[in-house]
């Protein structure tokens, strides 16, 4: 019966040693250019020393002029990349496999940042701090695509195992997705999910062509937005196909976005035990039933018994966790050791983001949630 405790081969070569993935959460440790510290060095290091089979970075902008939060890493040609080989040897010391997760904010991007960034339309968030957006031209796309080949090939040279795509959570290609934020009407956009998911596969098939095949290209995808008329389960099941078919390594699950954050519950209200603790499960085990390539769910996984079960029932292929990271980096081996049967669930003594006032969410999403 397979378990936590056991490695697993990528389709590309790569071996895990195991299958709890730290899952990507926005470190806030740049300094002031940008360039990863000692602090987010010496971070990566704690974490990769203690157990987990795969680290993924923060959110790791490829356009410094889209960024999530302030503090962010960015990956571009004005970074120092004497640090980014520090910190990729860092996660690396203890055994573990390294990725850094590439993004651009979009329309998520505060207004401090950028009053007015590039978005997939001009379609403004519905929360205050963030600016008008402005349609991005085919000229923007180019670039673009040329912003995450080159990124993925700095995180290449730094010595990480590869990256993975955020096209979750309403950032740019997450955004770009919905049909309730994408309302373009040329080959980027509007009622047709090809042309919707054009985007995401451009950025996947530029990188995928531009790196070596054992660098390990993953995508972090929303099971659904949960918004009427928004990205939903079935449109996400069909573009993991789309995704599989241009040699995506793994898929992460996970869903929502800042105006619907559903990344954060505590837990969900199903009958079933298992999917109450990890909210995401069944939505990950339908799109994993339409596909050959691992599957990761992130979102709610605490016990032991709950992820040996997701992953001996087949469900899905490797369990990502964020916050019980936060309260102890050092959870993960007692966890594979059996020293303790539960991860640490520190959002218990904090309402869950959903259940915030309005007002307040956008403070908890850009300040505090990645
Ligand atoms: C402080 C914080 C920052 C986060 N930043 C990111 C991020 O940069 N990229 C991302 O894909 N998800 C981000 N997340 C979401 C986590 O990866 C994960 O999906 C979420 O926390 C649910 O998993 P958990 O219940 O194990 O915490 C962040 C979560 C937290 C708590």
């Amino acid at each position: 019966m397979s378990n936590i405790n056991e490695e697993l081969i990528l389709p590309n070569g790569v071996k895990l040693r195991n299958r709890i993935v730290k899952s990507a959460m926005s470190e806030a440790l740049g300094d002031e250019n940008n360039d990863t510290t000692q602090a987010h060095i010496d971070l990566f290091a704690q974490w990769g020393e203690h157990g987990a089979g795969l680290l993924i970075t923060g959110n790791t902008p490829v356009d410094r002029m889209h960024l999530e939060h302030a503090g962010n890493f960015v990956l571009d040609s004005e970074t120092d990349m004497n640090k980014v080989l520090a910190l990729a040897k860092a996660g690396k010391r203890g055994g573990a496999t390294f990725l850094v997760q590439l993004a651009h904010a979009g329309r998520q991007t505060p207004e401090i940042v950028n009053p007015h960034p590039t978005s997939i339309s001009d379609i403004r968030l519905d929360l205050p701090g963030y600016g008008k957006p402005k349609p991005l031209t085919e000229e923007q796309i180019s670039i673009l695509l040329e912003q995450y080949v080159r990124s993925a090939q700095l995180a290449q040279e730094a010595g990480f195992d590869g990256v993975e795509i955020h096209a979750a959570h309403g950032y740019l290609l997450s955004s770009s997705l919905s049909p309730r934020i994408n309302n373009r009407n040329d080959r980027w956009g509007g009622t047709s999910l090809d042309n919707r998911a054009r985007l995401v596969l451009e950025v996947v098939k530029a990188v995928r062509a531009a790196v070596k095949p054992e660098f390990v290209l993953a995508v972090k995808l929303n099971s659904s937005d949960f918004q009427a008329g928004g990205f939903d389960h079935e449109d996400s099941v069909l573009v993991a196909v789309m995704l599989e078919a241009e040699g995506v390594d793994f898929i992460e699950i996970s869903g929502g976005n800042f105006e619907e954050p559903k990344a954060y519950q505590h837990s969900s209200k199903n009958e079933f035990i298992e999917a109450r603790e990890a909210y995401f499960l069944e939505y990950a085990a339908a799109i994993k039933a339409a596909l050959k390539i691992p599957m990761m769910v992130t979102g709610g996984f605490r016990s032991t018994s709950v992820m040996n079960d997701a992953i001996a029932s087949g469900k899905i292929d490797l369990i990502g966790m964020g916050r019980p990271f936060i309260t102890d980096p050092t959870f993960a081996a007692k966890l594979l050791s059996g020293e303790i049967d539960r991860a640490p669930v520190i959002e218990e003594q904090f309402p869950p983001a959903e259940e915030l006032p309005r007002i307040v969410q956008p403070y908890v999403c850009n300040f505090d949630l990645g």
